[in-house]
């Protein structure tokens, strides 16, 4: 039985060491710009965007106030067979700022319900083309996609999926697109595009008429920031145009200027058959995800059957919720006149300056970085990833806030952060790491 006397007792946390936290929690209870105040009062900047979610920082009165309003207008309405106008203004909206054709927009909650999503139509796709053989996708080692069973499928991370054997059969796993020249290289590497090859060997492999749909990160964000090798996207593209592969960009964490564009398709000039996206769509204060699809495939599904019958029988009680929508289009008009994309683009060489700037700490055995986004490994302590989480606690205790995947770091800054900011998260980092 817990001891309902502790009052943290009962909360599973996600992704946390239930028991340390509770015997030494790290409890957050205000945010406004870039700073945290821990329930001790101490002030915490936020280096990570809080998880790659507030690109326009915390405490943004224009989306409360949306949010607030839509809650007193209307709370919630159905989805299936209703709609409210909300919903189709923002879709509108997202159409707008995405590359080429991806006109449709598909509403759900989070970032594992986009791909999980995105799985779904690329099968229903293939399969209202008179191709449903195609059952299988390729992802890549390395990759986060989230965290249900499509997504953990996809997952190319051990940890994720080692508790789970009975994963979504078929899918298969690309080379992640590390090699050991890329060490403190910024930016694009220039070796590695011959690894998109895997994906063609999959084709000889088994056949382009069996794999439907080829997902990944343009960055890979969770696993520690790996840029794409110049001329790897491109690689998949064309594979993928050749085999009638459909090409899936998980944008969740890259979407919305975190690489000085609307999206990483732009800023690599590559252009995916569906986006999925979460995160920043709502600058993380309401749950909210979605998949922009290309115009073919939405007019593959929806074409041919009679008007009155349902086209895709897939969605969420919660897909397109009032205070979601409202979030996001509050979330957009900021986005917008603040021109947050171009200022992301702006701050992007001094911020990775900074973080390559790093490089003479002797526990730092590489930096990657691209945009408003970075990484570093640490070596390895006692133990895989002790290292990191001695570094998390001890970063919390000094006021610093990042996203840590075993022994790397991850930096992703507000697109509103000042020079001093990224000047502290600097600092932070190299008094920190210089002595842990
Ligand atoms: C690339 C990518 N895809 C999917 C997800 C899952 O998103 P969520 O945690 O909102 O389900 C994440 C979360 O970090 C992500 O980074």
């Amino acid at each position: 039985m817990p001891d309902v006397a502790e009052p943290l007792a009962s909360h599973w946390m996600p992704f946390t060491a239930n028991r340390d936290f509770k015997a030494h929690p790290r409890l957050i209870v205000h945010a406004e710009g870039m700073v945290y105040r821990s329930q001790s009062g101490h002030r915490v900047l936020d280096g990570a965007s809080g998880l790659f979610c507030c690109a326009a920082g915390h405490g943004r009165r224009e989306i409360a106030d949306a949010v607030s309003r839509q809650l007193m207008e209307m709370d919630y309405a159905p989805h299936f067979q209703f709609g409210h106008p909300s919903s189709f203004e923002l879709a509108a909206r997202l159409r707008a700022l995405l590359p080429g054709d991806l006109d449709h927009l598909f509403f759900c909650n989070s970032g594992s319900e986009a791909i999980d999503t995105a799985l779904k139509i690329a099968m229903a796709y293939h399969r209202a083309e008179g191709d449903g053989g195609r059952q299988r996708f390729v992802s890549r080692e390395r990759a986060y996609h989230g965290v249900n069973i499509g997504g953990t499928s996809l997952s190319g991370i051990l940890r994720n999926r080692e508790a789970f054997p009975a994963v979504m059969p078929g899918v298969v796993h690309m080379r992640h697109t590390w090699l050991s020249d890329h060490r403190f290289v910024r930016g694009q590497p220039g070796s590695g595009a011959e690894l998109a090859e895997d994906l063609q060997r999959f084709v000889d492999l088994y056949g382009a008429s069996q794999i439907a749909a080829c997902f990944v990160e343009p960055i890979a964000g969770s696993t520690g920031v790996l840029v794409p090798p110049k001329g790897y996207l491109e690689r998949l593209r064309e594979i993928c145009d050749r085999a009638g592969i459909l090409l899936v960009f998980d944008e969740v964490i890259c979407g919305f200027g975190r690489t000085g564009s609307a999206f990483a398709a732009d800023s690599f000039a590559v252009m995916p058959d569906m986006i999925t996206m979460a995160k920043a769509l709502t600058n993380g204060s309401q749950p909210m995800g979605a998949v922009a699809v290309r115009e073919g495939i939405h007019r593959a599904l929806t074409t041919g059957a009679p008007a009155e019958a349902i086209e895709l029988f897939h969605g969420y009680t919660f897909s397109a919720h009032p205070a979601a929508c409202a979030a996001a289009l509050a979330t957009l008009d900021i986005y917008a006149g603040e021109d947050l994309f171009a200022r992301a683009a702006r701050l992007a060489p001094g911020f990775l300056d900074r973080m390559f700037g790093l490089t003479d700490i002797p526990v730092i055995t590489d930096i990657r970085g691209y945009g408003m986004l970075a990484a570093f490994d640490l070596a390895p302590g006692a133990a895989p990833g002790a290292r990191g989480y001695a570094a998390l606690k001890q970063l919390f205790e000094d006021g610093l806030l990042i996203k840590w995947t075993g022994d790397t770091g991850i930096v992703a800054p507000a697109l509103i952060a000042e020079e001093r900011d990224l000047d502290e998260i600097e600092d932070k980092l190299r008094r920190v790491l210089a002595a842990i």
